[in-house]
């Protein structure tokens, strides 16, 4: 151990030291070989400004009949005279010039929290983040759209949308983020805010939701360096998708990081804790969902406002079957928790019944789930019951972040004897996937015919 392991590591335990003493130093970056062939195309987004180092760009790779969609983050050069500056200006003076452009290069910052999220983390933790397809070293010009600037790298990623096909569904019960003292925190200081019971309920599901991908960077020993609210959601979307831009965040390295002041990691971590405490404690204040509920259903607040918080214990007698299609594996195969799953209710709520949604969150408590796995390509009678009532009945570790599979969803109200009639949910799973549509609800009656 040097000084640095040392410092940086204080007071943590040796489960995460551990991790990188097993690790190459310098580990190649894998190279994006999914493909025969890709191609660059416009920018994913429009707030980034022109000029600027990174660009992100949609881009479309071939392999065989089949084209995919991915983001490539793109990267310029980290010139050699930056990394001279910075060492006339912070006294650097134990670092060579190398050191330094390679420790500031956002390329290389990325690449390696990626590289070590995939090296690191279960299946399970690798939903929190984009998927990771390796790098591009070295693009051509004319491989470049020539409208814009060359960035010669690229991180090739995932192409999130502010669809349900790019949002996770994490569970209900997060031991690690609800016994954290900022969860103890933000839930004290909500029940000061005029909220309803169901606001301050999603509040806390997503500050646990969020805390929880935060918790998996800190607990390999990296730190995102960037926290904000539109890392964890798109901008411009109001659900979550992923947390994103690894390209501050800082994955440790042996030797001392060429920064002025640098901090041990459990102080980064509280740090970034605290930000993301106050990020959601700003939005509690600002009641973001009753406006945007009400923005989405041409509503008041103060209506919304009474839909949140009105009795619907009439309702718990007639509640449905939901089942819906999730593109992306679970972090485990149990109850979703309310701030993921309410995307997806949003998504399928009946035509007629403008806000299903709500009063099926608000009553999420009668609810039990099964979840049911479906490889992709084949055929439809090929379903296996992955869960029932949290149980599993396979080794869920095992199961992949990848294309090749579809899950179901089953909420089926508590009330409901299921042992008997499991076939009954794979049957409401198979009519989903001939639908083609995102999800269904089935009352008792349509369930019963089967
Ligand atoms: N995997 C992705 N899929 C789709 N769009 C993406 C993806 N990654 C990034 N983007 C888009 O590009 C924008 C910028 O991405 P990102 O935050 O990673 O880069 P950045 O240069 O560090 O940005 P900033 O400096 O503004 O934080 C995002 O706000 C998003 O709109
Ligand atoms: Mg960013």
């Amino acid at each position: 151990m040097d000084g640095w392991t040392d410092f940086f590591f204080q007071g943590c335990s040796l489960k995460v030291i551990k991790l990188f003493r097993d690790l190459p130093r310098d580990p190649e970056f894998r190279e994006f070989q999914e493909s025969q062939s890709w191609q660059l195309g416009r920018r994913a987004s429009d707030n980034m400004p022109p000029g600027h180092d990174i660009l992100v760009l949609w881009m479309t790779a071939r392999k065989g009949k089949s084209r995919t969609q991915y983001a490539a983050k793109t990267f310029a050069d980290f010139p050699r005279e930056r990394a001279e500056a910075r060492i006339r200006t912070s006294g650097l003076k134990n670092h060579s010039v190398e050191e330094v452009q390679k420790q500031l290069d956002p390329f290389w910052l990325e690449s390696r929290a990626f590289e070590h999220v995939m090296r690191c983390c279960s299946n399970s933790q690798k939903i929190y983040f984009p998927r990771y397809f390796g790098v591009l070293k070295r693009i051509q010009r004319q491989d470049y759209p020539l409208s814009y600037l060359l960035r010669p790298r690229a991180i090739v990623l995932e192409a999130i949308k502010p669809e349900l096909a790019s949002r996770r569904v994490l569970a209900a019960n997060s031991p690690t983020a609800n016994r954290s003292k900022s969860y103890e925190a933000f839930s004290q200081a909500l029940d000061q805010m005029a909220l309803s019971d169901f606001e301050r309920c999603w509040y806390r599901s997503l500050f646990s939701d969020r805390f929880r991908r935060l918790l998996v960077l800190h607990d390999i020993g990296a730190t995102h360096g960037d926290v904000r609210d539109d890392h964890f959601r798109l901008p411009g979307d109001f659900y979550d998708t992923v947390l994103y831009d690894f390209s501050s965040s800082y994955t440790f390295y042996p030797t001392w990081p060429c920064i002025r002041r640098p901090k041990p990691l459990s102080a980064m971590t509280s740090n970034e804790q605290n930000i993301l405490l106050e990020i959601l404690l700003d939005r509690a204040e600002q009641c973001d969902l009753r406006h945007y509920f009400a923005r989405s259903l041409q509503l008041s607040p103060q209506v919304v406002e009474g839909l949140c918080s009105q009795t619907i214990n009439s309702e718990i007698a007639n509640l449905e079957l939901i089942v819906l299609k999730v593109m992306v594996r679970p972090d485990e195969f149990s109850m979703p928790s309310l701030a993921s799953i309410l995307p997806f209710l949003e998504a399928i709520r009946p035509e007629n019944k403008s806000t299903w949604h709500i009063s099926r969150a608000r009553l999420l408590q009668y609810y039990d789930s099964a979840w049911v796995l479906y490889p992709r390509h084949k055929e439809v009678g090929e379903m296996t019951l992955v869960s029932l009532s949290e149980k599993a009945f396979l080794d869920t570790d095992t199961l992949p972040v990848d294309d090749q599979h579809t899950f179901f969803l089953l909420l089926f109200p508590r009330s409901w004897d299921i042992g008997e009639a499991v076939h009954r949910l794979m049957a409401a799973c198979s009519d989903l996937i001939l639908s083609g549509k995102q999800g269904s609800v089935l009352s008792r009656a349509q369930f019963d015919n089967l």
